[in-house]
């Protein structure tokens, strides 16, 4: 062979071709040209009955090589003409059997598909995620799905991405039979009884593509939940065009067709966007001072202190995750309370069939509550979640200082306190680490791991590591006021309150950052979270606030109205019983009289101003936090944002949105903002250096790194 990423050696009659690319036998240069030459010898070798395809490694192929698209994008290269070898491979005149372990995604079911048959192990997994990275299925993927799977299951698979289990791909016909055991041998024997049948062609397939009739319906289907569920993305509509292509199209004309929607896909915004988030994902993982080698402290039991909206939370997390949980509260009613809680998220998901009554009450289980520190001594972490207060954190760690043996990991879900004043209330500030969980704790996916000064390599390490066991996407960030997420929060949320001020109605505020791809508007996202909490902070940090700027009074107003957001039935919107929100003329008529008081005269408002200020706002703080060094990378305040404040990935997190629109604009916009707002909008100086060399915040890496 000319390159040692495919392998070709025979078991008597059958030829094993054996990809070997490592990580994931991702399908990059040289791979496909293996393969090619490899069928080659397989076709000439006339001992050579049945072939075996498969991967070496924890997996088959997880497709093409995404690294390689950007090439693609930028004019480097050349597609991989992938479409054209799977086209070879099924017209072999002797059978195929691909083989499949771990994961088949992607290019690789498309390769698997293009053989003539299919064995897997009952723990692999296939699917076609592309429509995750902004493209669609580029090898024939739309064409040959349906044929197998039939349409309804391609749709689904090719428009939202998910993977399905081996028992799955069997019962719709992806794959021909589970092999228990050694799964060369089971392939080779499999292969064997099938070596002297014709072999199958997927594309020739026609049985199971539907009617007319059935497939409108189906598509129908498909294009209003892909609307709903995956808001403003292109690929999952070009996708399910492409399956339908299938059903109306000779199967080489459906592939044209294809093509030409991947092409468009691929060059387009969202899927750069996507694929930064796709890498972003597994950067954050790597700390340059915290190397991969870093000896980890084992998390096998922890405590809990608090049963309150986010102990509970939290708790359910470990407990989620097989690991049992100490949960202590100050008296019996706020425990009975917290389990109260915990019972009723367990049996929501049990009434909505995502778990089993038996694993509900398995993991309930886990969870042991108490009023004592009995117990806190064998734990190797415990997780403080008690009232946001720096007295009754300090007390609570010099408390667990005592109680806890040395080694334990102590932790804090503070979302606005100082890490290292908290650990100075301990005799091992190594050992101190901010964990902070985003409210829901069981379902939000972020995990802001903040770091101290003091914070061991080994105690990050574990806790960059844990976050993955937790199902939860740890980002390591430095100990500064509200750490990341929250600290550009502060003037997103502040321009929102400006812009009503101003007379931008509030649900055109919502309606226009809602338009712009985030989960919630602003204002419902105050309602939601409560407007009180900030009031009181800002009650008990007023003196904090800058002389002399201009501060937001809506929200404050509001709560003196005793309208705290959804807890109280109103806020910015009044809600009923079921929280369902409606626009309040009533505060729409105050906002326009506080304003009067305030001498704000009121103005027409555009969308696109929403829009700007607020995502700007946002944009020249993370600016601040990247110089800094509270952030590692651009790259981690994007997942940060993605991740907990519903950021829409298709746009990259907001500091990839700044980059691709030119931070010399944004710089522009911004100075504009200044001279007309005033000094909140002082842009950024690494902003301002970086638009001026024509540079992106991807450019930049923290030289000092995520430090407190
Ligand atoms: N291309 C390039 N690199 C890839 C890759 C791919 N398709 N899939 C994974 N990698 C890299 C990761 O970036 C990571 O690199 P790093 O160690 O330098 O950070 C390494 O492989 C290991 O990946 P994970 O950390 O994700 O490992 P896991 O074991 O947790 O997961 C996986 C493995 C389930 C295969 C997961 O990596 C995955 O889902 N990969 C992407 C699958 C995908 O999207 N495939 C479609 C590609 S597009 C395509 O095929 C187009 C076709 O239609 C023409
Ligand atoms: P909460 O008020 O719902 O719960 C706090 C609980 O701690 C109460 O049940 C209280 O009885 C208990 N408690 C107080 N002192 C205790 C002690 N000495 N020992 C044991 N239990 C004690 O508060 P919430 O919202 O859960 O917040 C907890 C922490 O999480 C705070 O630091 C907060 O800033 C942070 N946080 C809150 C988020 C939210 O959205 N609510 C999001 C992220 C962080």
């Amino acid at each position: 062979m000319n390159n040692n990423l495919v392998e070709l050696s025979r078991d008597g009659e059958i030829a094993v071709i054996l990809i070997n690319n490592p990580p994931v036998n991702a399908l990059g240069a040289g791979v496909p040209e293996g393969i090619a030459e490899a069928i080659e010898k397989f076709v000439q070798d006339s001992q050579l009955r049945a072939a075996v395809l498969m991967g070496a490694g924890k997996s088959f192929v997880a497709g093409a090589d995404i690294k390689e698209f950007g090439k693609i994008t930028s004019g480097q290269r050349a597609g991989s003409g992938l479409g054209r070898l799977l086209s070879k491979l099924e017209e072999c005149p002797k059978p195929i059997v691909t083989a499949i372990h771990g994961s088949a995604f992607g290019g690789g079911l498309e390769l698997a598909m293009a053989t003539h048959y299919r064995v897997a192990s009952p723990t692999a997994q296939v699917g076609q995620p592309e429509v995750k990275l902004g493209i669609i299925p580029g090898a024939g993927g739309t064409q040959r799905l349906p044929r197998l799977a039939g349409v309804a299951k391609a749709v689904e698979m090719c428009a939202e991405g998910n993977p399905i289990n081996a028992a799955d791909a069997l019962q719709y016909g992806i794959v021909d039979r589970l092999i228990d055991g050694d799964l060369q041998l089971g392939a080779a024997e499999f292969a064997r009884e099938i070596a002297e049948k014709p072999a199958p062609q997927t594309r020739a397939r026609s049985e199971r593509l539907g009617s007319p009739e059935e497939n409108a319906q189906i598509f129908a289907v498909a294009r209003q939940n892909a609307r709903a569920k995956q808001r403003n993305m292109a690929a999952p509509l070009a996708a399910i065009d492409a399956v339908e292509a299938a059903t109306t199209m000779p199967f080489e004309q459906g592939c044209e067709y294809e093509q030409k929607r991947f092409i468009e896909c691929l060059f387009s915004e969202q899927s750069k966007a996507l694929i930064h988030v796709f890498f972003g994902e597994r950067e954050v993982a790597k700390i340059p001072d915290v190397p991969k080698q870093t000896a980890v402290l084992p998390v096998s039991s922890v405590a809990v202190v608090g049963a309150g909206t986010m102990g509970g939370g939290i708790a359910m997390v470990f407990a989620n995750a097989g690991i049992p949980v100490l949960l202590k509260e100050v008296d019996q009613p706020a425990l009975d309370r917290g389990l109260a809680n915990i019972r009723k998220n367990y049996d929501y998901s049990v009434s909505k069939g995502r778990l089993t009554q038996q694993a509900a009450g398995k993991r309930l289980a886990l969870i042991q509550p108490t009023l004592r520190f009995e117990g806190f001594s064998d734990v190797e972490m415990v997780v403080e979640a008690v009232f946001e207060g720096m007295e009754l954190k300090k007390q609570v760690f010099a408390e667990l200082d005592r109680v806890c043996k040395r080694g334990t990991i102590l932790a804090s879900n503070t979302s606005t306190l100082s890490i290292d004043e908290i650990a100075s209330a301990t005799s091992r500030a190594e050992f101190v680490i901010g964990t902070h969980f985003f409210s829901p704790a069981n379902v939000m996916r972020l995990l802001e791991i903040v770091r101290g000064r003091a914070t061991s390599k080994e105690v990050i390490a574990t806790c960059m590591q844990l976050s993955k066991k937790l199902g939860k996407v740890g980002v390591l960030v430095g100990n500064c006021m509200g750490f990341v997420g929250n600290r550009m929060f502060g003037p997103y949320r502040r321009e929102a309150q400006f812009l009503v001020e101003e007379g931008a109605p509030i649900e055109a505020v919502d309606q226009a950052l809602f338009d712009f791809g985030m989960a919630m508007g602003p204002l419902a996202t105050g309602d939601l979270a409560g407007l009180d909490v900030g009031w009181r902070i800002r009650k008990e940090h007023g003196h904090l606030q800058a002389l002399g700027l201009r501060q937001p009074f809506a929200e404050d107003k509001l709560c003196e109205l005793g309208r705290f957001g959804q807890k109280t039935g109103a806020g910015w919107y009044k809600y009923d019983g079921h929280r369902r929100a409606t626009v309040d003329p009533a505060v729409a008529a105050l906002m326009r009289e506080w304003s009067t008081q305030a001498g704000i005269p009121p103005r027409d408002i555009s969308a696109e101003e929403i829009v700007d200020r607020c995502i700007y706002g946002l944009v020249n703080e993370g600016a601040r936090i990247l110089e800094q060094g509270y952030a590692l990378r651009a790259t981690d305040i994007d997942i940060i944002y993605l991740y907990g404040y519903g950021f829409p990935a298709y746009r990259g997190g907001p500091m990839w949105y700044a980059d691709r629109v030119g931070l010399d604009k944004v710089y522009d916009r911004i100075c504009e903002f200044h001279r007309q707002f005033g000094a909140h909008w002082e842009p950024a100086p690494l902003l301002k250096e970086l638009a001026a060399q024509q540079k992106t915040f991807s450019d930049f890496q923290s030289e000092r790194g995520a430090a407190a």
